[in-house]
């Protein structure tokens, strides 16, 4: 594990401080480390029309693709609220992380306090849709 999972999760929280979440004030960062040991970041995005907005999944996904990286190795996801769970990530984003992933991938999920919780696709995906 070259990049350890803190430095990953820093990432992640730094990735948070750039959310443009004006709408909902709840902002959420994320970090993905690919099949090539590289790092993509991103952000939530939203808009004044509210379903055009973006998770921060999406942001950190659409960058590692970008880059010629076609699997999730680990990814971090920060946000949250004092009052709720972490931020887990939606349903949209499960089915988006799951094209990625294998039963190796690590999602890991952080909110403010200081430890976080690890799960596979298969735990936050079962069932899942497919076409290979
Ligand atoms: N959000 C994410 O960025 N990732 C998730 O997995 C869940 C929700 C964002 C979308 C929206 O900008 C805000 O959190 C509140 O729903």
């Amino acid at each position: 594990m070259a990049i350890a999972n803190e430095d990953l999760i820093n990432a992640a929280t730094e990735a948070r401080e750039q959310a443009y979440s004006k709408y909902s004030g709840y902002s959420v960062g994320a970090a993905i480390i690919d099949d090539q040991g590289r790092m993509h970041v991103g952000c939530n995005v939203e808009n004044a029309a509210y379903p055009l907005g973006s998770c921060a999944e999406a942001g950190a996904i659409a960058a590692m693709v970008q880059e010629g990286g076609r699997r999730i190795d680990r990814l971090a996801v920060v946000g949250g609220r004092d009052d709720i769970a972490p931020c887990t990530p939606c349903g949209g984003c499960r089915q988006r992380i799951h094209e990625f992933a294998d039963e190796n991938t690590v999602i890991i999920v952080k909110d403010d306090s200081n430890d976080w919780q690890e799960y596979s696709i298969e735990e936050l995906l079962p069932a899942s849709f497919h076409l290979d």
